[in-house]
């Protein structure tokens, strides 16, 4: 089957190796030339995967029967709507539907519309006043967000990054530089607990889910430092974390497939593709953080290099709508995701230096690379501003993993860093305590 990828990151390497593993037929549409992705592929373009009208002309040229969409951009551009109108097979949601992430005004609402647990206390508004006397009245801290997307970075949170009168001027900024590219803010309770990410494979009806993963969004070792993409996650044997629950997985899963209903009652449309639900496990049960519309990125990775089904199957359903519960099934191992990123990221980081990823070494060690924001120039392999290669270490603990996805961060050559204790024992029980003494 020919397959097309959409993006150029370590998540669409990891799709793109995963349709190949099992045996499609790749062509790429990306930004930059990812060499991961470039090497695997029958034939790849580079263009601009924001314009639905030049990804469905490479489409139409080359026979495309089935097309996986891996960022968010192209899916709130409307890719996923002019590749499916013209009748190939989509693994990414519509427009309308994407604005579950896409929108963050839609998606709460929704949320509240339709009863669906797990919906923290929010506001959505349209002007600073009524947002600053909401900020005023609320007696705690707030997440505040654009409600538009920002790459991830435009959440602040009260209590750690601003006090209250920061709020206040950070919601101003947001309206006053159109932050999100939507004239909105939504503002809710700040949720306390241990975070965890469950991705879904949906096929419009059915919602099959992987192995629950956490994700370190700080910069540097034991949670401190800048936001930043996500620097490490890990996963671990079975669908379970260490310091969560079955009934936080079945909680989450459930909230999950009301959303998937809930989003077509709303939209008309039906939801195809990814949906990477981003929860809380909190004192009171498992809240939604947020919704995206694609697969994680580190958190892909980790599901994707223990995948027992075949990826083109499991595409070929979830854009035909005819996935089943038991299409999805995962190889019972650990998975320990660490990224290598150039000194100074996020804030500062040193741009364009070459790098060199001894594939064979990482391999034989039982890890998967993956490239990243990288691009191949001239045979020579250079970095970006964000983050350049990842290496999944897979075995039967989480902390072998860890061994493994550590001892490969000596197999990549260039100026990078990474954090040393993702995966490891310490940190482990660090989130276990933490559990317990949120649980009581
Ligand atoms: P997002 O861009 O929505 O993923 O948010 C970025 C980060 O902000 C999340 O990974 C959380 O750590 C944090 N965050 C977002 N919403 C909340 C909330 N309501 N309470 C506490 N932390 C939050
Ligand atoms: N790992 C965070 C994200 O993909 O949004």
């Amino acid at each position: 089957m020919r397959v097309l990828v959409v993006g150029n990151g370590a998540r669409e390497h990891a799709i793109a190796k995963a349709l190949n593993d099992s045996g499609g037929e790749l062509y790429g549409f990306m930004n930059a030339v990812n060499p991961g992705i470039s090497r695997i592929c029958r034939d790849y373009t580079v263009g601009d995967i924001l314009n639905p009208g030049k990804v469905f002309e490479y489409s139409r040229k080359k026979g495309v029967e089935l097309a996986v969409i891996g960022p968010e951009a192209p899916l709130g551009a409307g890719v996923a709507d002019a590749l499916e109108d013209a009748g190939i097979l989509c693994v990414g949601p519509r427009k309308s539907p994407a604005r579950l992430e896409t929108d963050k005004s839609f998606a709460r609402p929704l949320m509240q519309k339709y009863n669906i647990r797990g919906c923290p206390a929010f506001g959505v508004f349209d002007n600073k006043e009524d947002a600053c006397s909401y900020i005023d009245d609320f007696g705690g801290d707030l997440a505040i967000k654009p409600a538009g997307l920002t790459g991830g970075k435009g959440v602040a949170i009260m209590g750690e990054h601003f006090d209250l009168d920061g709020a206040k001027k950070y919601v101003c900024e947001i309206f006053d530089t159109n932050m999100g590219k939507i004239p909105k803010v939504v503002l809710e309770e700040r949720l306390v607990g241990e975070e965890f990410t469950l991705q879904g494979f949906v096929d419009g009806k059915t919602v099959v889910g992987a192995p629950m993963v956490q994700d370190h969004k700080r910069a540097y070792d034991g949670d401190v430092g800048p936001n930043t993409g996500g620097m490490g996650s890990y996963t671990d044997k079975g669908y379970i974390l260490p310091f969560l629950t079955q009934k936080d997985y079945d909680d989450g899963l459930a909230i999950m497939r009301d959303t998937i209903e809930a989003v077509e009652k709303e939209t008309g449309e039906r939801y195809r593709g990814f949906l990477y639900g981003q929860f809380m496990a909190t004192k009171d049960g498992v809240k939604v953080i947020e919704y995206n519309a694609r697969l994680g990125d580190p958190e892909a990775m980790n599901i994707l290099s223990i995948l027992e089904s075949s990826m083109v199957d499991v595409c070929e359903k979830i854009g035909a709508g005819s996935l089943g519960e038991n299409d999805v099934s995962f190889k019972n191992n650990a998975t320990v995701c660490k990224y290598l990123v150039p000194h100074g990221y996020p804030t500062n980081p040193l741009k364009n230096l070459e790098i060199n990823v001894d594939e064979a070494k990482i391999k034989s060690a039982g890890a998967i690379p993956y490239y990243a924001a990288v691009r191949e120039e001239s045979g020579k392999i250079l970095t970006s501003s964000s983050r350049a290669v990842a290496v999944v270490g897979v075995s039967d603990t989480i902390e072998a993993a860890e061994k493994i996805a550590e001892e490969c961060m000596n197999y990549v050559d260039g100026n990078l860093i990474h954090r040393k204790d993702i995966g490891t024992k310490e940190l482990i029980k660090k989130r276990i305590d933490h559990m317990r003494q949120i649980r009581g």
